[in-house]
């Protein structure tokens, strides 16, 4: 199967009350980690690519190549959408000519009618190609140089503005943040989400910053209309923490265990149960 918009699977997935996944990848060994198990747990999947990730893997043409590759020769045949996540209105564009099936069109950092502007401008280049758009209303928190800002909760009103644009999926800040959250983090904010998710026509929701929120969070989450949930840092620290074991254990000197095959295969298994569980949490599993 080729790569799809996000669309159909977003909006079956909020008619039926669960959520998919977007997993962000970084490099070959993420993207195989995460389309394994999509095909294993047949669930839809999202493949999330930021910005500074598309650089790393040297463009967002390479990253178009390598999955498209990866789906033929590991014989995937889930629906699987290629995404770009917090895109400039420049690096959307790029995405949409390189051959993403879906792009976020961060305009969260503009003043309100400058992202109207933007968005409006993204949807009409990416619906006549068949490309889904995510739009952000609000902003999401995160930390930057040791402080955890709490982001912007989103305006009931300018989120019905923003879906009413032909967008296919909102991001709306309500209290999330990247990364893993303080100890005094206050909880996602249900009221507006729930006023969010009755003024949105029904649209497809979407919940950044998926590392740490509690499992009944995320279920009341759902229950107001999210159907996206994106997850990166979990699979950071799993990773990192597995290949740091594998070092301090010192099996990188035993035999050929410094192969980088062999090196990174723990951190490999570690983000594959990560996303195991959140399909299963989410309830994305045999939805595909
Ligand atoms: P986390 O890194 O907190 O899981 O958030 C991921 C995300 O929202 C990507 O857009």
């Amino acid at each position: 199967m080729s790569l799809v918009s996000a669309k159909e699977m977003l909006e079956t997935a909020r008619k039926e009350g669960y959520a998919v996944g977007q997993f962000n990848i970084n490099n070959l060994e993420w993207t195989k980690a995460i389309l394994t198990v999509a095909q294993e747990k047949k669930s839809p999947v999202i493949l999330g690519v930021s910005e500074g990730a598309g650089k790393y893997m040297t463009g967002y043409k390479t990253v178009v190549a390598m999955v498209k590759s990866m789906m033929e020769s590991l014989n995937i045949t889930v629906p699987v959408a290629l995404h770009l996540d917090h895109g400039s209105f420049e690096g959307a564009k790029a995405c949409i000519d390189a051959g993403f099936s879906s792009v976020m069109f961060d305009g969260s950092h503009y003043p309100f009618d400058e992202n109207v502007d933007k968005t409006k401008e993204i949807v009409k280049i990416a619906t006549q190609q068949g490309i889904s758009v995510e739009a952000e209303v609000g902003s999401i928190g995160g930390e930057e140089d040791g402080v955890t800002g709490t982001g912007e909760v989103a305006d009931p009103e300018e989120c019905r503005k923003i879906a009413s644009l032909g967008i296919t999926m909102l991001a709306a800040g309500i209290g999330n943040i990247h990364g893993s959250y303080p100890d005094d983090w206050k909880g996602l904010d249900m009221g507006v989400l729930k006023e969010i998710g009755e003024t949105t026509n029904n649209i497809p929701l979407v919940l950044h910053g998926g590392t740490g929120i509690p499992d009944d969070m995320v279920a009341e989450a759902i229950s107001y209309g999210v159907s996206k949930i994106n997850v990166n840092t979990e699979k950071q620290l799993v990773f990192a923490a597995a290949v740091r074991k594998y070092i301090e254990d010192g099996k990188d000197k035993v035999g050929k265990g410094f192969d980088p095959r062999k090196l990174l295969a723990p951190g490999v298994e570690a983000i594959q149960n990560v996303v195991r569980e959140k399909m299963d949490l989410f309830g994305s599993t045999n939805k595909a």
